[in-house]
């Protein structure tokens, strides 16, 4: 174990600082340690559908933790730092980014609704989307033009989100692949540590995701909930399981 590890078992949670759609934020008694409970709320529609299934949120937990993991073994920089049974995270601390990148392999969700493609249409080479993340405007897909009016981040800086993003989906495509999961797309979210450098950060999961079942292209992940398709759970729980993590 390393001095910084070490450091890490003496964590205390402190006050409540945050409570998103999914999981809540609390302090540390270090400034620069966060303390993140994911919840077994389930919401879709910016919170227009609201759910809840037990145990979700230790599933998430602890599929996402095996994926910063992962990732972080590849060279990827995380805000992740340590898991603790059943669902909490230890993160840095980072300033949040106000944009959200989705990426795509299969046409769904949204994009169809767009651009009027069926759904399971692969696409010749994965995209990368900026939705600006307001959820009083309902998250709107933003052009680059809009993200410089904003000032939200500059050319450079969403060029290395855009390789950092596309680097994270080979690598989960490769991931999933080996669990017999297609990734059709996902969405990540960034941060900023106090030294100004980008870090991947909030969670990757089947709250995040769009997977499906390699064969079947039966879904495993939150469409679930959000097409009342049932046993959100245990579509959850299949993913964990195909990781090898229950
Ligand atoms: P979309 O097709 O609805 O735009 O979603 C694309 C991917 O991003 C899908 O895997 C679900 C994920 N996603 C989130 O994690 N949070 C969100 O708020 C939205 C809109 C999508």
């Amino acid at each position: 174990m390393t001095a910084y590890e070490a450091e890490l078992t003496h964590i205390e949670q402190r006050e409540l600082f945050y409570t998103g759609k999914a999981k809540s934020l609390y302090r540390t008694n270090r400034p620069d340690v966060l303390w993140v409970d994911f919840r077994d709320d389930l919401t879709a529609g910016d919170g227009k559908k609201r759910g809840q299934e037990a145990g979700k949120g230790a599933l998430n937990a602890r599929i996402a933790a095996h994926l910063f993991d992962y990732l972080e073994g590849a060279g990827v920089r995380t805000h992740f730092l340590k898991y603790i049974e059943p669902s909490v995270h230890l993160v840095r601390a980072v300033q949040i980014l106000p944009l959200e990148v989705v990426v795509r392999n299969i046409a769904a969700g949204s994009l169809i609704r767009r651009i009027g493609w069926e759904e399971g249409r692969p696409l010749s080479e994965p995209l990368v989307e900026w939705y600006y993340k307001r959820d009083d405007l309902g998250d709107p897909l933003l052009a680059e033009a809009h993200i410089a009016l904003l000032s939200l981040a500059d050319s450079t800086t969403l060029a290395s989100l855009k390789e950092q993003a596309l680097l994270i989906n080979t690598l989960l495509q490769k991931k999933f692949s080996d669990a017999g999961l297609l990734l059709a797309d996902f969405k990540l979210e960034f941060g900023r540590l106090a030294s100004g450098t980008i870090v991947l950060a909030d969670e990757i999961s089947p709250d995040t995701c769009r997977l499906w079942d390699a064969s079947s292209r039966v879904s495993y992940d939150k469409d679930r909930f959000r097409k009342d398709q049932g046993d959100v759970l245990g579509a959850y729980r299949e993913v964990a399981r195909r990781l090898g993590l229950v």
